[in-house]
Parts: structure tokens; sequence; C-alpha cells
């Protein structure tokens, strides 16, 4: 077996500039056995790091999702049930198939008048407090944190106390954390879905989901209605988020094509699809699981292991992406894996694009003198998510 790559030697550059640290990798290969920083420190995990590669394991069936797969029970799937992201098929089938209709492009698309309202009503609270703010606090998860609640019905959620539990499930300090906060999040949706329930489910999508039967009388158990509800709120809050912040950061840095993007708003869709290539917010897909050994790249990766397809790593691949590193809105980077690929391919694509491009053309037209204000955002560590903790802006 090969050795082992230890991450957490490259110490700070993991978290700062992780693009160099998977650009180090695939000059040597596209598949590796790698040791994460911890808390994600575990044995015999596999890297993909090349775009092909990365591709073809996505769209493969002999790579599974659930971790039973190979024998194992994780807590998560304890604590909430099986989401729809930890399921193969058959059981995959079917809860997509329960929950799609409600994400077709053209139910989000009637959802935008909405988004609109939302995003004016925080821009205005944003620019009548001054003239600089953290944007990731004003716009960036405001934004979508109210759009996804408001979708499934979650009335006056405690929202602070939300984001500090599902941080902790998305990027733990450690497993401890990470329990308690499973935990948290269980007993929360339960007491939501109870009250729901208690109150006659109305027409927003839990009350469909409390109530939903399909064509043919399939419907979602207790369990699979909480695993469902965690992973919307989770999905719809930690990620759109860094496309909105990071799109921006991208954008104030490069000022000369935020001056043409300014000038020529039809530059905004491939202004976000390039800002969904070149810095993501999902930096790494979950965890899949070979049942068999797995021969990707040139390396078997022996049946039992788990596998992360590095998708910052694929969209930086200097094969797929000519200059990869570089950030250009002209570059129109179709095929990129921002929203992952295959059956699990992002159930929230049409409304993460749409809340990030009124977002993004809403700000500009509102701070038509916007700049960063003092050097951008630090990055959180962990291996998910390519989320910064504060974007300062002014104007
Ligand atoms: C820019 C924002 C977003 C990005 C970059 C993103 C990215 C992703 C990625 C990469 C996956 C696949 C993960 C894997 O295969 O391991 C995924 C799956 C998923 N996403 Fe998103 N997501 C975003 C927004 C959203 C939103 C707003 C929602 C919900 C309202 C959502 C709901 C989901 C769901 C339910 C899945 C699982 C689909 C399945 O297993 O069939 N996402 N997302």
């Amino acid at each position: 077996m090969a050795d082992s790559v230890d991450l957490a030697a490259y110490g700070a550059r993991f978290t700062t500039d992780p693009y160099s640290v998977y650009a180090d990798l695939r000059a040597r290969g596209p598949v590796h056995r790698v040791r994460f920083p911890p808390p994600d420190d575990e044995d015999d995990l596999y890297l993909i790091v090349g775009y092909e590669e990365a591709r073809a394991a996505l769209a493969d069936p002999r790579l599974a999702k659930s971790p039973a797969t190979v024998g194992v029970q994780v807590a998560e799937e304890e604590v909430l049930g099986t989401n729809l992201l930890m399921a193969d098929p058959p059981q995959h089938t079917r809860l997509r198939k329960l929950i799609a209709r409600e994400f077709t492009a053209r139910r989000v698309e009637a959802l935008r008048p909405r988004i609109q309202e939302i995003t004016d009503g925080l821009l205005d609270e944003m620019l009548a407090a001054g003239d600089r703010a953290d944007l990731i606090e004003a716009l960036a998860f405001p934004l979508p944190i109210t759009v996804i609640c408001e979708l499934l019905g979650v009335p006056d959620m405690d929202r602070a106390e939300f984001r500090r539990v599902s941080n902790d499930v998305v990027a733990p300090p450690t497993m401890e954390v990470w329990n308690t906060a499973l935990a948290e999040m269980a007993a929360y949706l339960d007491e939501l879905i109870e009250a729901k329930r208690a109150a006659a489910p109305g027409e927003d999508l839990l009350g469909a989901l409390i109530r939903t039967t399909a064509e043919d009388g399939d419907r979602l158990s207790a369990r699979e209605l909480r695993a469902m509800a965690f992973l919307l709120l989770v999905a719809g809050h930690e990620t759109t988020v860094n496309l909105i912040a990071n799109a921006v950061r991208a954008l104030l840095a490069h000022p000369g094509q935020l001056a043409e993007l300014r000038a020529d708003m039809s530059l905004l869709d491939g202004a976000v699809e390039e800002s969904l290539r070149h810095e993501g917010p999902v930096e790494n897909a979950t965890h899949r699981f070979t049942a068999e050994p797995f021969e990707v790249g040139g390396t078997v990766i022996p049946a039992g292991s788990a596998v992360i397809v590095s998708l910052a790593g694929a969209d930086r691949d200097p094969d797929r992406f000519p200059a990869p590193d570089a950030f250009d809105i002209h570059r129109a980077p179709q095929g990129h894996m921002a929203f992952g690929h295959g059956i699990h391919f992002c159930l929230g694509a049409p409304l993460a694009r749409i809340e990030g491009k009124v977002a993004l053309r809403s700000l500009l037209e509102r701070c038509p003198d916007l700049a960063l204000d003092g050097t951008p955002g630090e990055w959180k560590p962990g291996m998910l998510m390519r989320s910064m903790r504060h974007l300062g802006v002014r104007w």
C-alpha cells in the first residue's frame, strides 16, 4: 500500500492555500492515500485530485455513500437518520424523487422576487448602518439562511444558536463537539417537526414533506423527514454564504474584471460560474466508500477504504482548465465540479445560483465604490468548506 501523505505537515498553508497543496499532489499523480489534519485524521483515506478521475469517481456506482457499505455505523446517521447524501440506490432514488420536484429550476425561479426583497432589506440595513461592514454578517450569511428557513417554514428560529450548532456539525473542532452538536440538532428538529404536525402542516416545504405522498403511495418516515430537514437546512446555509462571500472577495481583488462586470451585467453568469470553479464553497466532496477494490487513475484503492473527491483539486486541474489559478470571468468554466457530479449532484444548485446572482448584482448596484476594508478575511480550517470568518468591505 502506498505511503500516506500527512496533510497536517503542510501546516497553515493547507488552510491559506489548499490549492497549492492539491497541485503538489496532482503533479505526483491524480490519486493519493492521505491523512487530513485533525479532527478528520482518519486512516486509509484516499484523495482524488485530478479532474478526469474525480468526475469518473463521482459517476461510478461502485463508490458508495452509505458507510454501512464498509461495515461502519457513523454517529450522524445513528443520531439523525439517513439523509439523501448518505444514501445509495435504491433508497437514494426514492428519497430524491420525493424532494426533487420542489427544487426544479422553475420552482425556484418563482422565489426570485422574494429573494430580491430579502436582499434589498439586508442592503438597506447595511447601508444605513455606516460606510463599512462585515459582508458575511450583513448579507452573505443572512440571505441564504432566511431563504431556506422561509422555504421550509422554520419560524422564528434562534438563528445565532442554529448557526453555532450547524457550524459545529460541518466543521467540528473536535469529535466531542461534533457528537454534542448532532444531539442538539436532532432535539431541535424533533421539536420543530412536532410543532408543525400539531399546528396542521401548512403550505411550506416542511409541511409538504410531512403530508407528501408520492403517486405510488410512498412517503417519508419520521426519521427520514428529520434527516431531510437537517440536510436542507445545513446545505442551504453553510454553502451559499461562501458563494456570495468568495465571489465578492475575488471580484474586489480583481478591479479590472469588476469594472468590466459593472459596465456589462450580462457577464454576471460567467462571474458566478468562475467564482464557483475558482474558489467554490465546498472544497471536498463528502466521504465515499469502496465495497470492492476500485481502480482509478492507475491506483487500486482497496475494499473498505474511504474516498474523498477533491472538488477544489479537480477545478484547478490544468489539464481541464488552462492557467487554473487565474480568476477569469470570461473563461466559461462549464463542467466545473463545485456542485458535485453524478446522482448526488447538488439539489439546491438552481436556488444557490439565483441567490448568488441576486446578491452580487444588488450589492454592486447599491455600492458603486465597494472595496475591501483591510486585508481580506481569514480562511477557516477544515476539509469540507472553503469559508472565511469575516469579509470587511467599505463603500
Ligand atoms: C453555492 C452553494 C452550494 C454548493 C457549492 C453546493 C454543493 C454541493 C455539492 C458539492 C454536493 C454533492 C456532495 C457530494 O457528492 O459529496 C451537494 C449536494 C446537495 N446539496 Fe448542495 N450546494 C450548494 C447549495 C445548496 C442549497 C442552497 C441546497 C438546498 C436548499 C443544497 C442542497 C443539497 C442537497 C440536498 C444535496 C444532496 C443531493 C443528493 O445526495 O442527491 N445545496 N451540494
